[in-house]
């Protein structure tokens, strides 16, 4: 906050007055620069300023993505489980949703071209990195199958990178428009995860002739961003501060996931099974047959502690056995004590359920296949 003060202060005695005008609604050049830098050298995206498009969050970019690409009854692919907001902007834009499968190496991308063989597809919306909601990072061989199938087919690729950052096991993990030869990714990324979320910066990088468009779009509902504050945050950036900031969030989310899964472990063994994602910010867990997730959750959030069930990432609405438990916001501590209250609100199983300490043995299995 005491630097972002500051930027901004600066941003305004140095520049206060063209800040203030009308200005690019592609973004203030000096963010779209240093964006474009930084998913150039972090990401491996070739990006220059032209490829860059700043919107308030990565919200806009996808309503903006959804009306340039889709004419109404258009097809777009989504992910089963997935992320609700992004779904309902592409439908306000005209797209019919297909939900596709998600396993456990990530979208099942043959089930995308068995689809492509029976009628044309647009776009497929997809969330590679850490797949939204099960964290799950899209296999090295779906890929380079995904993005064969979008050229051969001619199928936009909507990548939504919202956590780019937050990777915690091995190397980085660059997204499909760092493969993309065809030009067919648009690659959407957003602030709110490694800064805030009320600053409300995200940014799409895609063809100019795209981002033009887009820029044409937005000043239809926006003329454009808060400049001052994209300013200031292109200073943050250009000093590094928000890179530092990005390490020091990622040792401490690292420690909560490892607190958080440790705690589980302790208390939940048998009711619940994970696997320690690899990144991201939150464990997707299996609840044992038996429980209804929903009432836990319920009981839960009674207790004070707020769970998501699997009912709100469905594309069908309907309930699954798992849980998203979210760890970033936390500290070691209140995660312990949120895990202890969670137990102490397990409503009593169905009789005659199967033993769950069977099922956590073959929790392997079990996320393999999780719709
Ligand atoms: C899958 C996904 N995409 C994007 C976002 C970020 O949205 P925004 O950039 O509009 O704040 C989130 C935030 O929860 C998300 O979960």
């Amino acid at each position: 906050v005491a630097l972002l003060a500051r930027a901004y202060r600066r941003a305004l005695r140095s520049a206060g007055r063209e800040l203030l005008a009308y200005g690019d609604p592609r973004g203030r050049p000096e963010l779209r620069r240093a964006l474009a830098t930084m998913v150039a050298s972090l990401r491996g995206v070739p990006a220059g300023d032209e490829n860059v498009l700043v919107t308030r969050g990565s919200q806009m970019a996808l309503d903006l993505v959804g009306r340039a690409l889709v004419r109404p009854g258009d097809v777009i692919a989504v992910e089963a489980f997935g992320y609700r907001p992004a779904w309902e902007a592409l439908r306000l834009a005209g797209a019919r949703l297909v939900p596709l499968a998600v396993d456990g190496s990530g979208l099942d991308v043959a089930a995308l071209e068995a689809l492509a063989d029976r009628e044309p597809v647009r776009a497929v919306y997809l969330t590679p990195h850490h797949q939204y909601p099960t964290t799950v990072t899209l296999a090295a061989s779906r890929r380079l199958a995904l993005l064969d199938v979008a050229r051969r087919r001619r199928i936009a690729v909507i990548e939504d990178d919202y956590d780019h950052e937050f990777h915690y096991e091995g190397r980085p993990v660059l997204p499909l428009a760092s493969a993309d030869r065809a030009g067919v990714v648009v690659h959407v990324g957003t602030l709110s995860k490694v800064l805030a979320p009320g600053l409300r910066i995200g940014f799409v990088v895609a063809p100019a002739p795209l981002v033009e468009r887009l820029a044409a779009l937005r000043t239809l509902v926006d003329r454009q961003g808060d400049h001052v504050v994209e300013r200031a945050v292109a200073e943050l950036i250009e000093d590094d501060e928000v890179q530092r900031h990005a390490r020091r969030a990622k040792r401490a989310y690292r420690a909560r996931r490892d607190a958080l899964g440790a705690a589980l472990e302790r208390e939940l063994a048998g009711t619940l099974s994970f696997r320690l994602p690899p990144g991201g910010m939150a464990v997707w867990a299996r609840v044992a047959p038996g429980v209804d997730a929903d009432r836990w959750a319920d009981a839960a959030a009674a207790a004070g502690v707020l769970v998501q069930t699997a009912r709100r990432f469905t594309f069908d609405g309907r309930a699954r056995p798992y849980f998203r438990l979210g760890y970033a916001a936390l500290d070691e501590r209140e995660l312990e004590e949120a895990v202890r209250r969670l137990a102490r609100a397990l409503p009593r199983r169905r009789p005659g359920s199967t033993d769950p300490r069977r099922n956590f043995r073959s929790a392997g299995r079990a996320a393999k296949t999780l719709s």
